[in-house]
């Protein structure tokens, strides 16, 4: 999703924008732009379609030199990418601004401003606001009130930076929906989506909140709420550090990042599996007290987030006698719920910042219909964590690959810190704690021992460059497991691929199988083995090619068209973590052979921060 990095500063800011946009590759965007005010006091604004090095080549044979500028990572929504709806947007040579969000009223604000003769260079949404901004500088407003005029007539989302040439001294932002933070330096001030952004030049950071509008000089800045009053924000130190978007010995974020989930597992667990202690995993008061209400959960996220929560969903209703429903965040917003008691809205997200779940939490924050809100998330200060009653967070640390990988498996952690917490509270089974915490002891080491058949699927994965669709198959909790091997698939390799429970293959997919069609699935030794064991045969008796990881339990024989992985043996709760790693490993191959963009995935965005 779109990228915002600003600076106004004593010294030429160009560098620090590009650092900036480069630290904020990791979102996904199609193309860059920035503009500085120059020494002459005129805007100097290059773009580029493609990448920021594209944008960098560009400003080393023309430089742009100021102390004050706006950058930007555009992702289209309207648009097609290319460098004329690239970011930063001007009007008449006087102001500049950068956007992230939507603009939901720009068809009929370019009608207005067509007519009073604005001309429009781009098929942005966005550049309605920038002549909207130069309309009323026309009319001898002030830099930040003709900002705060135009925001009056905008419907929809945004976090924006603006510079003008009528005051080269100031720099205007402004948050509604979409994520900003100021980055506070000695003498010099920052604007950007997120801190990765900002973390070379600064440490302390202020997180707008909706509403906010930001007055920005030099060393110093006011920050109004949305009624217009001066507010303070806190100042939060940051210790996240700049060391993170390092490969190392990796060809891949992806592959990286795969690789790290022992290490994320056991920070996620640092300190917090004392079966006495479990609550203080979670912020915000009186956890325990809140749980022993609780009479039902209701799980919102999307894509990967989703996947985990249908996972938790299993374990809740097997362990507590507390039901749970688990549901998109783009469908749950917009539909009518019967009003049910004492729920705990439970959402779940890497980037905290991810539109539709924020969304969906604002809409039970304002109708007050939950007994109490939590986040299971990876980003401290995200929006999701500042707008929850309860945090849970998952120590996994900056996820770069546009595909989740380990933000997955550690949200997975989190959810059964969740489970035991809430067994406690409860009051019922105690010895079902005590296992769940002797288990996530285990989970790392057993991490370590799926990631070693790393080889092993490699070569399997030879078998997938030229196909063009897959089928995954899983019975009960592994059922959502094979949704996400699914899911990654297709994200990274572009093969069509759908997973399904294997009990329903005879309700239809079944008919699609052939010697063309790849079935994976997943056999960890459960209770329902011998189901999936008997689905597999199917399969097999009608020529499909199957791709099984499996328990030796399973006693599957590796023949011409059955392939077999042999899985660690581990408890049955730790199954789904353990068995989406060959999942994450498989797709990662596939698509490192059919030479895709594996971290930046076309079409796809790492945070989504829009609708
Ligand atoms: C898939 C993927 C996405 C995200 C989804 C939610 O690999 O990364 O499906 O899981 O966009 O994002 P978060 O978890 O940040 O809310």
């Amino acid at each position: 999703m779109c990228g915002i990095v600003g600076a106004i500063a004593q010294r030429p800011v160009t560098e620090i924008l590009l650092e900036g946009l480069r630290r904020l590759e990791y979102r996904g965007y199609d193309s860059a732009g920035v503009a500085v005010l120059n020494d002459n006091n005129q805007i100097s604004r290059t773009r580029a379609l493609g990448k920021v090095a594209a944008l960098t080549e560009k400003l080393e044979s023309s430089p742009a030199i100021g102390n004050i500028g706006i950058a930007h990572t555009r992702w289209a929504t309207h648009g097609k990418p290319a460098e004329r709806n690239a970011h930063p947007h001007m009007s008449n040579q006087r102001v500049a601004i950068v956007h992230n969000g939507i603009i939901e009223n720009y068809e009929e604000l370019r009608v207005e401003l067509k007519a009073k003769g604005y001309n429009f260079t781009s098929d942005t949404d966005t550049e309605v606001v920038v002549h909207l901004i130069e309309m009323y500088l026309t009319q001898g407003q002030s830099l930040a009130d003709a900002v705060r005029e135009t925001i009056k007539e905008v419907r929809g989302a945004y976090a924006l930076g603006v510079i003008s040439i009528e005051q080269p001294d100031v720099l205007i932002a402004a948050r509604q929906g979409s994520p900003l933070v100021l980055g506070l330096g000695l003498g010099e001030t920052f604007i950007g989506s997120d801190i990765q952004a900002m973390l070379p030049v600064t440490s302390r950071f202020i997180y707008l909140e909706n509403g906010d509008f930001c007055v920005i000089k030099r060393d110093s800045y006011e920050i109004f709420d949305d009624a217009g009053a001066i507010v303070e924000r806190e100042i939060k130190e940051s210790n996240s550090g700049m060391c993170t978007a390092e490969l190392g010995k990796y060809r891949h974020f992806m592959h990286k990042e795969i690789f790290e989930q022992p290490t994320a597992v056991q920070s996620t667990l640092e300190g917090r599996l004392n079966v006495n202690d479990l609550k203080h995993c979670v912020s915000g008061d009186n956890i325990i007290e809140t749980l022993e209400k609780v009479e039902e959960i209701q799980i919102i996220a999307c894509g990967t987030s989703y996947h985990a929560g249908l996972i938790a969903s299993y374990w809740l209703e097997d362990l507590t006698d507390v039901p749970c429903s688990v549901e998109v965040a783009s469908e749950y917003r917009y539909r009518r719920r019967p009003p049910r008691d004492n729920v705990l809205f439970v959402t779940l997200s890497q980037s905290g910042e991810t539109a539709d779940t924020l969304a969906a939490l604002e809409k039970v924050n304002t109708d007050k219909s939950m007994l109490a809100t939590l986040t299971i998330c990876n980003v401290a200060e995200s929006s999701l964590t500042r707008e929850s009653d309860y945090t849970l967070m998952t120590l996994a640390g900056p996820e770069i690959g546009v595909a989740s990988t380990k933000a997955f498996t550690t949200q997975l952690v989190a959810l059964q810190m969740l489970v035991g917490l809430l067994i406690q509270a409860k009051g019922n089974a105690p010895e079902k704690v005590e296992e769940i915490v002797n288990n996530l002891k285990k989970l790392p080491i057993l991490l370590e021992q799926a990631l070693e058949k790393d080889a092993e699927i490699e070569k399997m994965a030879e078998h997938f460059i030229e196909k063009h669709n897959a089928l995954f198959l899983g019975r009960g909790d592994q059922y959502p497991v094979a949704m996400e091997g699914a899911l990654k698939l297709k994200e990274i390799s572009y093969i069509h691929a759908e997973a399904y429970p294997a009990g329903e293959l005879k309700h239809g997919p079944l008919a699609l199988v052939d010697s063309e069609m790849p079935i994976i699935a997943v056999a960890p030794k459960t209770g329902l083995i011998e189901k999936l064991k008997s689905n597999l045969e199917e399969v097999r008796s009608r020529g499909g090619v199957l791709y099984i990881f499996a328990d030796k339990a399973i006693a599957m024989e590796e023949k011409d068209n059955i392939h077999v992985i042999e899985m660690p043996e581990v408890p049955e709760m730790l199954a789904p973590i353990v068995y989406t790693i060959p999942l994450q490993l498989l797709s990662y191959y596939t698509a490192v052979f059919k030479g895709t963009d594996v971290d930046k995935p076309r079409n796809l965005a790492k945070s989504v921060t829009v609708e």
